[in-house]
């Protein structure tokens, strides 16, 4: 584990809380106040470890598909997480940042995010990103949208045949942030369901059929250990 580098950005795909709700004879948002849990152990332990970017996905675009029960339910809970936790993730150094348009949110959620944001924005230490109401499409979209109107009003500052990747990545959410070196995905499923599509380009994914309430400390140590065994070329040989 210390001789191979530590993945600077480490960012998950936190699935399974209903499986695992099912699996105890619980109701779904039990499933999710269990992913929490979990949530709250993976950052410490990301810290601990000296990863510089933890981003993970809590609610994607599409999870509004879901019953208006869940969909609010979820929201609660991240309102609980951060008002249980906001203190401690401060006195951590922890920076909070939110990927995607958490104002469509309930006012009480939105109110809890603004606190985390307004709280942790003076802090240095490790960036955790919640995914919340993100989805990879809409964000290159609007990325794109915004490069044309720059283009239209002349204010893109070169002409547009010199747009770099580079320049690009900065329209993202992400920017400024390096792409993930790893991307985990819990519960057995292997896809991305619209989750970092452009910044993952040259990512390390590691699956493990753990459901994500149950997904520890240990486990995560080992999907790193995973990663360090891989040999990454970025196309070079
Ligand atoms: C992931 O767990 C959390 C969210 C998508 C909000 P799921 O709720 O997708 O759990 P499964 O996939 O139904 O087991
Ligand atoms: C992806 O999980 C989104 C989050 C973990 C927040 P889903 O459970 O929504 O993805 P699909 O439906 O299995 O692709
Ligand atoms: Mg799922």
């Amino acid at each position: 584990m210390q001789s191979a580098p530590i993945p600077v950005h480490v960012a998950i795909v936190m699935d399974g809380n209903g499986r695992w709700a099912t699996q105890h004879g619980k109701g779904r948002l039990a499933g999710h106040d269990a992913g929490m849990k979990a949530m709250k152990e993976i950052v410490k332990r990301s810290d601990q470890l000296g990863v510089k970017y933890l981003t993970v996905y809590a609610f994607s675009t599409e999870n509004w598909k879901r019953s208006a029960e869940e969909v609010s339910g979820i929201f609660n809970l991240v309102v609980k997480y951060v008002n249980s936790e906001l203190e401690e993730i401060y006195q951590n150094n922890v920076i909070v940042n939110v990927l995607g348009d958490y104002t469509a949110l309930p006012a009480r959620s939105v109110k809890a995010l603004d606190k985390a944001l307004a709280r942790t924005q003076t802090n240095t230490g490790m960036h955790f990103n919640i995914a919340l109401n993100y989805g990879s499409r809409a964000e290159i979209l609007t990325a794109a949208k915004k490069l044309a109107a720059a283009a239209a009003e002349g204010t893109l500052g070169k002409p547009l045949e010199e747009v770099t990747t580079e320049d690009f990545s900065g329209l993202l959410l992400t920017a400024g942030m390096p792409d993930p070196d790893l991307v985990i995905r819990t519960s057995g499923e292997k896809r991305l369901s619209n989750y970092l599509l452009w910044q993952s380009a040259y990512s390390e994914f590691v699956f493990t059929d753990v459901l994500w309430p149950d997904f520890s400390p240990e486990e995560y140590e080992r999907c790193i250990e995973e990663y360090q065994a891989r040999s990454r070329r970025f196309g070079g040989r």
